[in-house]
């Protein structure tokens, strides 16, 4: 299968999954119902939970042994960009092109979804205990990852770091930090989660933990070159791109993913997808 097909697929298992957990539009009440599918189904690319499976598939493990926990991290990953976008937060009227959470449903049912989608993610995870040959150990083991990886000392703390540094005076030490907590953590986390609950040993965890760490870093990176790029507002906000330009985000992002990729050493060819989703990163538009 080439690679462009192999993201459809799994992003087709993804939908089908989230769809099927997810309540339906007229279930009461229906406004939070809606606004959560709004988001979920708003175009995203599914990357975190491809992740996961892909990380499965390396340890011989069918995709389908850890979709549940795949897609509840997709939904945690979308509560972070509804709140991510309300007025107190980013401000932003646009995701993915589309009014924003709250510019539909308004804040307060915005906030709600974004709790919902939470406890659902966690509940999603929970829900991958069912799968016969997971052990429950390391469903326990993931749980408490979570927490950990979407906690103050990760995700949530990048985003308090994200709403007050100020542009003038951070390091590039304490922005590459920023973004290893608000973005890097949770993409780590996805692929921490494939080899958990695939029963990776503690150097094999090592070496994706590290690739993860790397593979996010580029990502924030990429994302901000592409903000730039596209034209979408600038914030004001210190990014890598408004600070050290283009050309050096570039290659930096080239480092940091070709670093990636060196930390698959020890998988052989087995890694191969993890590598080609390495450089779709690179080479990504949206
Ligand atoms: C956007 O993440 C938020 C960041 C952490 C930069 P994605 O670019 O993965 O979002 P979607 O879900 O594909 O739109
Ligand atoms: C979003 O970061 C990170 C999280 C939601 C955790 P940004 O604010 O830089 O990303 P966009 O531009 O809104 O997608
Ligand atoms: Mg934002």
């Amino acid at each position: 299968m080439n690679f462009k097909k192999y993201l459809e697929n799994k992003k087709n298992i993804i939908d089908k999954t989230l769809d099927e957990y997810l309540p339906p539009e007229e279930k009461a009440p229906s406004i939070i119902h809606k606004a959560m599918r709004y988001s979920v189904f708003g175009g995203g690319k599914r990357i975190r939970p491809i992740f996961t499976l892909a990380t499965a598939e390396l340890f011989g493990r069918e995709a389908e042994s850890v979709l549940r926990a795949a897609c509840g991290i997709e939904l945690i990953h979308t509560f972070s960009l509804i709140h991510d976008d309300l007025p107190c937060i980013d401000n932003d009227d646009f995701r993915r092109g589309k009014p924003s959470n709250h510019k539909v449903f308004g804040e307060a049912i915005a906030l709600l979804a974004g709790d919902a989608l939470l406890v659902s993610g966690f509940d999603l995870i929970i829900k991958n205990s069912e799968v016969k040959e997971i052990k429950k150990q390391s469903i326990l083991k993931l749980i408490k990852e979570t927490s950990f990886y979407i906690g103050t000392e990760n995700m949530l703390g990048g985003q308090v770091e994200d709403i007050t540094a100020k542009n003038e005076d951070i390091t590039k030490e304490d922005l590459v930090n920023l973004y290893m907590k608000k973005t890097a953590a949770l993409i780590c986390l996805s692929i921490r989660a494939g080899a958990i609950l695939s029963g990776a040993n503690q150097r094999q965890l090592k070496a994706l933990t590290k690739y993860g760490e790397n593979i996010g870093l580029a990502f924030q990176i990429i994302d901000d070159m592409l903000d730039i790029m596209q034209d979408q507002r600038d914030m004001g906000k210190p990014t890598y791109a408004n600070k050290y330009g283009i050309k050096e985000s570039k290659s930096e992002s080239e480092r940091l993913i070709g670093e990636a990729k060196d930390y698959l050493r020890i998988f052989n060819q087995k890694a191969d997808t993890l590598k080609s989703l390495a450089d779709y990163l690179l080479t990504r538009k949206k």
